[in-house]
């Protein structure tokens, strides 16, 4: 249940390896989902309001964040949002071609313009994800699945913002102690700062499993 009673869901969706990584240990991303589980991403991506992500994925990965016309007919593009309290997106990044309105959130001592988005600041320093929750709530978005990456989800978990956590766990092995993991930052300090999750369904999509999880606390 979301804490702060604000009525936008959100919803986060990670592909990880059987050892728990979800990008090689370079940070770059690989192949860890199946075609069936990259036909449910698109089509949970045409059902929501917004995608959202870290500009750490931006950097690593430069993903589109639209929806494909080979996994869902007349696609719909959800709003594609950026997290990015200093403006590091590079100008000629995917998510700003142009194809999906797309919000890049800075902070608000941030001065930063890019072309095909509209910024929006948020926060001293860093993005305060509360506010900005809100934020997106005032302009009609309704819902939101954060995509990534590693310190964007335990931001978004460690604030209680999450509502529901989407696992899909690949099978292939990355290793590697530094190889990134569904949630980094700064991790939890105690069992008390831990998020607690129930297990809603588990179900086998090809040769992986999708794990989906409400956050209770
Ligand atoms: N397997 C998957 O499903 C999947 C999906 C996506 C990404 N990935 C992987 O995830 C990795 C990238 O993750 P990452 O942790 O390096 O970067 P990230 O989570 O994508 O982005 C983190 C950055 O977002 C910015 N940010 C702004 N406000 C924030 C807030 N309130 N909380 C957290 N971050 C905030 C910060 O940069 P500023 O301080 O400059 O704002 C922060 O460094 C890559 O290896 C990528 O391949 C995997």
């Amino acid at each position: 249940m979301n804490p702060l009673a604000i009525r936008v869901k959100v919803i986060i969706n990670c592909a990880m390896s059987a050892d728990g990584k979800i990008a090689l240990k370079s940070r770059k991303q690989t192949e860890i989902s199946n075609e069936a589980d990259k036909k449910r991403v698109h089509e949970l991506r045409s059902s929501v309001d917004a995608v959202l992500v870290g500009v750490g994925t931006v950097l690593t990965d430069d993903p589109k964040l639209t929806v494909k016309e080979k996994y869902v007919r007349d696609a719909r593009n959800p709003v594609r949002i950026v997290l990015d309290s200093k403006g590091r997106t590079p100008p000629d990044s995917m998510v700003l071609n142009g194809e999906a309105r797309t919000i890049i959130v800075t902070s608000e001592d941030c001065s930063v313009e890019l072309p095909n988005a509209e910024v929006l600041r948020c926060g001293i320093g860093r993005v305060d994800i509360a506010r900005l929750v809100s934020m997106l709530e005032e302009k009609g978005i309704g819902s939101v699945l954060v995509e990534g990456g590693a310190e964007v989800i335990w931001s978004f978990l460690r604030s209680r913002l999450a509502d529901e956590l989407y696992l899909f766990i690949g099978s292939i092995v990355i290793g590697g102690d530094t190889s990134p993991t569904p949630a980094g930052g700064e991790g939890a300090a105690s069992v008390e700062e831990a998020v607690e999750l129930r297990l809603m369904k588990a179900e086998v999509i090809g040769n992986g499993v999708l794990l989906k999880y409400e956050v209770t606390k």
